[in-house]
């Protein structure tokens, strides 16, 4: 059974930090020891990611990681935060239908102590986004580049870049958000296109790879030590500039809040 007990930030924070223009600081991590220190640090989201499996187990994607895999690592995170909202992702194939998104949603806020889910989106997943919601399970809807397609996109590529895609991934946006999503985490979009949904929507918008419009920013931890096995995308910043990692971790925090990252 999981630990996790607290409520730290709420939904209603963080939906007043978007009101009144604070940036919301977010990081992943997948065990206790670097939950603690980005929860004293005061960063208000810690994902736990699917991408656990490229940083953590070595992969070369998201998709093999299982409910297992994610259950633990939130257990392990969960147990360890007092501060921090945490959500946990649904892995890949986790939440293809109605029956299996409700059970596996269940299963990571009980056994795993998450707060929030987050899931990748499109206009197909509106409904579960909307059952999930109506049975009380927070969810974060992911847009944009959705890394469980790699198999389907053939590379991790920008998404929204030309004006049809872009039209789609705005209503696609608005739909979740009328479905009863209560952040929206958008990757690797132009800029432009982020700060429009940004704009169209009134809940949280916190963008990986969508220039400096959104109400948040996230990053993967492992990318901001520079300890990344493998490549990391452009828009990474390494914040391990002869510190400490709790000096890094605040560094990312002051930077995202007062808008200077990313630039
Ligand atoms: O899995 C993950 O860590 C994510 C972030 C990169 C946004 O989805």
């Amino acid at each position: 059974m999981s630990s996790q007990s607290h409520l730290g930030i709420t939904i209603k924070q963080l939906k007043n930090m978007r009101d009144n223009n604070e940036k919301i600081a977010c990081l992943t991590a997948y065990d206790a020891a670097f939950a603690k220190l980005l929860d004293h640090a005061g960063m208000d989201i810690i994902l736990v990611g699917d991408s656990l499996g490229m940083v953590i187990q070595g992969h070369a994607s998201t998709v093999s990681v299982t409910m297992e895999d994610i259950i633990y690592h939130t257990m392990c995170v969960a147990s360890s935060t007092t501060h921090s909202l945490v959500i946990s992702d649904m892995p890949f194939m986790s939440y293809s239908n109605i029956d299996s998104a409700l059970h596996n949603a269940t299963r990571l806020m009980q056994e795993g102590g998450a707060q929030m889910v987050k899931l990748e989106a499109t206009q197909r997943q509106t409904e579960i986004v909307a059952e999930l919601s109506e049975c009380g399970i927070p969810v974060c809807a992911h847009l944009g580049l959705r890394p469980q397609y790699i198999h389907k996109l053939g590379g991790y590529h920008s998404q929204g870049t030309d004006a049809d895609s872009a039209k789609e991934l705005l209503l696609t946006s608005t739909a979740l958000e009328q479905a009863g999503a209560d952040i929206l985490l958008v990757e690797c979009i132009p800029s432009q296109l982020a700060a429009e949904i940004t704009k169209a929507v009134n809940i949280p918008v916190i963008g990986i790879g969508a220039g400096k419009d959104c109400d948040g920013q996230i990053l993967v931890l492992q990318d901001i030590l520079g300890i990344t096995p493998g490549k990391t995308p452009p828009f990474v910043k390494n914040y391990m500039q002869n510190c400490s990692i709790q000096e890094a971790v605040k560094n990312y925090i002051k930077e995202v809040k007062s808008g200077a990252f990313p630039v």
